[in-house]
């Protein structure tokens, strides 16, 4: 595997998880001397290279199987990432959650099809997201819509807060009767996530596209609220407090509420509580590269769901699953 954008917060938790499940593994990004600094911790080769260097691509992607691009935000390196996979047919993985990053992905099924590797944008918080709508899905015959409500606990890294002006740029996107729609207002939604209702607001966390991958319920919209408050800033960016923004562990768990809605009305619940902060992230990235690594994919566009069903829960750590 070659890990692009290595030494950011996220690159390095990952190649630290890497380098413990021993995974077999060289490190990239456009900055050498932090590579360099990273690759000695853990004793592997680095690749110093801008995004759009289709050279440096090249070189780094020779002998691998894998790409896993932590480089965000992804608007400045899915595309050339994504090209460079296809053109060194490597399977590509990264951990975006920019809703048109997953639409990019989608529209080089094709492309990734003809060059025999799978293409999965959103390996991180999808990878617990995206079968635990499949497990719900499973439990209703026919499911016709689908809610989901993500109550993100942590801190955000610089990396991060560049992606959410991406993720509240794509705007109010749903899913209706099968076609992606943009809406102009939405009002807050209540759910309750095990302690008491609360308010949501409606937001394209990637489910419209990923989840539709691999349910294809016809009717989907999604929900997002976060432990700690935030402004916005003038691009659009979530704007925090000074000394309030931080990545480290906080005290209360993350969670995903799905809600299915079956033909004949039945609804069913299913939540998933997960540790706080982006250590998901980094234990899902590693596992489903994993089983790519080792021979478990399925060529084109997928979803982690798609391409590993509802058991790749089951092999996540610390990941509980109540239904209700
Ligand atoms: N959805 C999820 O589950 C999830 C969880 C965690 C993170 N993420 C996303 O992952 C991304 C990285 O997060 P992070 O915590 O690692 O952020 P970070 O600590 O700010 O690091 C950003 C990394 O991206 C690299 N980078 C940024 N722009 C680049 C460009 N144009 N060309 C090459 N490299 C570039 C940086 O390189 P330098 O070191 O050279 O500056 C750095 O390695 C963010 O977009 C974040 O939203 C998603």
């Amino acid at each position: 595997m070659l890990i692009y954008g290595a030494t950011g917060h996220t690159g390095s938790l990952i190649v630290h998880e890497a380098s413990r499940r021993g995974l077999d593994f060289e490190i990239a990004g456009r900055s050498k001397d932090k590579l360099a600094a990273l690759a000695a911790e853990v004793n592997v080769k680095y690749h110093a290279f801008p995004v759009d260097d289709i050279e440096g691509w090249g070189l780094a992607l020779k002998g691998k199987t894998a790409l896993l691009n932590i480089a965000g935000p992804f608007s400045e390196t899915a595309e050339q990432a994504m090209e460079a996979a296809i053109k060194f047919k490597v399977h590509y993985f990264d951990i975006t959650a920019e809703v048109d990053i997953y639409r990019l992905a989608e529209s080089k099924d094709a492309a990734a099809t003809a060059a025999g590797i799978m293409l999965m944008s959103g390996a991180g918080l999808f990878a617990t997201y995206d079968p635990l709508v499949v497990h719900t899905a499973k439990r209703v015959k026919n499911p016709v819509a689908l809610r989901v409500a993500f109550k993100y606990s942590g801190g955000f890294t610089p990396g991060s807060i560049a992606s959410s002006a991406n993720i509240i740029g794509a705007g109010l996107l749903v899913r209706k009767n099968g076609e992606i729609k943009k809406i102009t207002t939405a009002p807050a939604a209540a759910f309750d996530l095990g302690t008491g209702a609360e308010d949501f607001s409606l937001m394209p966390l990637g489910g419209v596209i990923l989840s539709y991958k691999s349910t294809g319920i016809p009717d989907i919209e999604e929900y997002f609220a976060m432990a700690t408050q935030a402004g916005t800033n003038a691009d659009g960016s979530m704007k925090f407090e000074e000394g309030q923004l931080h990545a480290g562990p906080v005290a209360e768990r993350s969670r995903i509420l799905v809600e299915v809605t079956g033909e004949d009305g039945t609804i069913v619940r299913s939540m998933a509580d997960t540790p706080d902060g982006y250590m998901p992230t980094v234990s899902s990235a590693v596992e489903v590269v994993n089983r790519a690594l080792s021979g478990s994919y399925k060529p084109g566009f997928q979803s982690p769901a798609s391409a590993y069903g509802e058991g790749l829960l089951m092999s996540l750590p610390d990941v509980n699953v109540t239904d209700f």
